[in-house]
Formats: structure tokens, C-alpha cells, sequence
């Protein structure tokens, strides 16, 4: 392996993502050799050094790099442990033994495609911003929405202190009886809550929101609560986008 920065090794041996790693590193949670050393960038050797996370004295070892794509149900937090006791989408992942942790969030009350991983250099990929990744939503929502206000969402909506680039909007069903509609959404980008701030800067609400892809990743083969691991291909395929 020769030498690594910190984070990159810790990021690797599934602690958490890189950039959490460097977090961690600086909080003073991390020993090199015996100490405490809080400089994110210092360079280790796993086959030389001893490290140690939160004074466990577990020496760490690269775990091999696992990548998957579970179908989130309503209900679950995207968290490693809640501070609340609610429900993780962790409980959902059983039978491996890699320390995955979730690429990114979906809200509690949203379904859809998740993808978890303990591979860093992947989940910085994944979840940076400057990368771009392409996530389509489907969102059902009450009321229909006008061509000018579905152009308004497609041409960029203020959300907080920020404005959407541009979206792909389309119509999947309409349904007047029941006042409600559905809109397949493409963003890429990743703010907080985004899709139901969008759909709310124009003035409506969504019922249910559900992922169906990240880039060419979709939910197909799938069961609600069941996981797989993504193919060789498919890693690839994301990394190189
Ligand atoms: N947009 C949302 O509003 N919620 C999500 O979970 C993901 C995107």
C-alpha cells in the first residue's frame, strides 16, 4: 500500500468518508503510533504504523472495498446510529460484514435507490457537488401543476439562498378526479430536502417522493427493504462519469 494519507486510510478501512475522516482526525479521535495526531494530511504506512481510532486499540486493516445499491423504504434514516432510536437504513443491511456507510441522504419519509459503500475515494464521487451525478425522482404531487409552472421547475427555482440549474420535468400522470399529479424529475445536484423545496417553490406539496436512479444505477430487480451489491461494471461506470 506504501504511504497514505490519513483520512485516505481510514476512509479505507470503512471508518467513514474521507472528508468525515478528516473531521474525525481533527477532533482528536485518531493516534498514530501511539499519539494523537490531529494534522488530516500526515502520511502513514499500515504496514509500518499502528493506528488507532477512538482509543480502541484496534489496528485497523483495509477491509475489501464493498458497493451497494439498496431500495430505501419510508421510515428509515440514512444514518449509521440515530440519536433518536429511529429506525437506520443499516438495520436493512445484514450479512456482511464490511463497515458500509450511506453515499449521501435521503429524507426519512423518502423511498428509493441508496447506495452505500466503504470505499471513500467512491463516496466523495458520489456525493461531491463539482461531480454532478444525474438522480431522477418520481414525486407525486397534490394539485397539478401548469406548463408555466413545470417551466419555472425545468429553468431553476429559488430554494433558501440558493437557485436549481436547470431540471429535467415530466409529466406522468395527471389525474383531475383526484387533484393529485406525478413528475419524473431529474436534478444534479444535492441540496437538503431539494425536490420538495422545488415542488413547494411552486407552490404545491408532495405526497410521496421516491428515487429511481443515480446515473445509470436504477432500482430494477429490486424488492423494497432488499439490497445488492452493484457489478464490477456498474463501480466503474459511476467513477468514470
Ligand atoms: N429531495 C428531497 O426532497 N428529499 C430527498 O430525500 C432527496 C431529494
Amino acid at each position: 500500500m506504501g504511504t497514505v494519507r490519513l483520512q485516505k486510510y481510514l476512509a479505507e478501512c470503512g471508518i467513514a468518508s474521507r472528508r468525515k475522516c478528516e473531521e474525525l482526525i481533527a477532533n482528536g479521535q485518531v493516534k498514530v503510533n501511539g499519539d494523537i495526531v490531529t494534522e488530516p494530511g500526515t502520511k502513514v504506512d499500515a504496514l509500518v504504523d499502528k493506528i488507532e481510532f477512538r482509543d480502541k486499540n484496534i489496528e485497523l486493516k483495509p477491509e475489501k472495498k464493498v458497493y451497494i445499491a439498496l431500495y430505501k423504504p419510508v421510515g428509515y434514516v440514512t444514518t449509521v446510529n440515530d440519536e433518536k432510536g429511529r429506525s437506520t437504513v443499516m438495520e436493512l443491511i445484514k450479512g456482511i460484514h464490511e463497515r458500509v456507510v450511506p453515499v449521501g441522504r435521503l429524507d426519512m419519509y423518502t423511498s428509493g435507490l441508496l447506495l452505500l459503500s466503504n470505499d471513500g475515494e467512491f463516496i466523495n464521487k458520489i456525493t461531491h457537488p463539482s461531480h454532478e451525478m444525474s438522480k431522477t425522482y418520481v414525486v407525486k404531487v397534490k394539485g397539478i401543476p401548469s406548463d408555466k409552472e413545470l417551466e419555472k421547475l425545468r429553468n431553476g427555482v429559488r430554494i433558501d439562498d440558493f437557485t436549481t440549474s436547470p431540471a429535467k420535468v415530466e409529466v406522468l400522470l395527471e389525474d383531475k378526479t383526484n387533484n393529485i399529479s406525478r413528475l419524473k424529475i431529474e436534478i444534479h445536484e444535492g441540496k437538503n430536502r431539494q425536490v420538495r423545496k422545488m415542488v413547494e417553490a411552486i407552490g404545491y406539496s408532495t405526497i410521496t417522493l421516491k428515487r429511481e436512479s443515480i446515473d445509470g444505477i436504477t432500482l430494477e430487480g429490486l424488492e423494497r427493504g432488499k439490497w445488492r451489491f452493484l457489478s464490477e461494471d456498474e463501480v466503474k461506470c459511476l467513477m468514470n462519469c
